[in-house]
């Protein structure tokens, strides 16, 4: 039975010529899918913008790649994120965004995300670092986030890493279009779990490109076939985090932000903003 919960988002203008886009995502849509609105599809100027504002986000990462070390404070990396993107004639997107007070998210070790940058927070040999970069360039975002390993750690950390990577890189393969959401969740945990590992459920991916956080929402976990229709055009992000523990995490009381594991082993995350296209996922944050 079709399920009528299930709003109809995709609405083509009254008199407008049905595309042929329009009629596969209908035939979509009245089989009971959830489908994307249609104005989530990216023009190709729009489609330019993300890209030229990625440019920049990758430009970001590829700084701190090269300037991270141990002794450095995470205040350090986010005032290297704050001078890069101001002199590229951009935006650090986290930067008072519903009350975040820097320019990008440090975590480390038991941290999952949203770490705010401080300058009595240093690194340390063995430490594992995600800095999470998001750009608003002309009005376009992107969003992506790299983990880096300060020195040598430990062979279980780096295979945290390792794995989290992999995620991304499976998530992504599994990403097809006229595919589901449903279909990246479900290659990412599977890949997790069999190594061993958990997946944090309470944040995921998100569309993105007009605005910092839109639809759909992409779950790191789940089931082949739910969720979302991934149409070509659609931008988002896949930022999967992993846990060496339990999936279980909290948010710090003190400061609003910082996401933690419950059981404060450690986690680890890596994201891209990328464009659905005929062929598959592109990457937008290269
Ligand atoms: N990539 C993170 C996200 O999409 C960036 C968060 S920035 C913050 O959630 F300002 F919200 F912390
Ligand atoms: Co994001």
């Amino acid at each position: 039975m079709i399920n009528k919960k299930i709003k109809k988002n995709w609405h083509v203008p009254k008199g407008q010529e049905l595309t042929e886009l329009d009629k596969k995502v209908l035939y979509y849509q009245n089989k009971g899918c959830l489908v994307p609105k249609r104005s989530l599809i990216k023009t190709p100027e729009q489609i330019e913008g993300i890209r030229r504002s990625g440019v920049v986000n990758t430009g970001v990462l590829d700084l701190i790649a090269k300037e991270i070390h141990a002794g450095m404070s995470t205040a350090e990396i986010d005032r290297l994120v704050y001078e890069y993107t101001v002199g590229h004639g951009a935006i650090p997107a986290p930067l008072n965004y519903e009350g975040f007070p820097k320019s990008v998210c440090t975590s480390i070790n038991e941290v999952v995300c949203h770490g705010i940058p401080s300058k009595d927070e240093i690194l340390e040999e063995g430490d594992i670092v995600n800095v999470d970069v998001s750009t608003i360039l002309d009005g376009y975002y992107s969003d992506a986030s790299r983990m880096f390993v300060i020195g040598e750690t430990s062979p279980e950390k780096q295979k945290l890493v390792d794995v989290a990577r992999e995620c991304l890189e499976i998530g992504m393969q599994a990403a097809r279009p006229f595919g589901f959401v449903g279909d990246i969740g479900n290659a990412i945990q599977r890949h997790a779990h069999k190594n061993g590992f958990s997946v944090v459920r309470d944040l995921c991916g998100h569309g993105v490109g007009l605005e910092f956080h839109e639809d759909p929402e992409v779950e790191h976990f789940g089931r082949k076939g739910t969720g979302m229709l991934l149409v070509p055009g659609m931008v988002f992000t896949i930022e999967p985090m992993i846990n060496m523990g339990t999936y279980e995490v909290f948010v710090d009381e003190e400061d609003g932000w910082t996401v933690v594991t419950e059981d404060e082993l450690p986690s680890a995350q890596w994201e891209h903003t990328f464009l659905m296209t005929e062929q598959g996922l592109e990457i937008l944050t290269y």
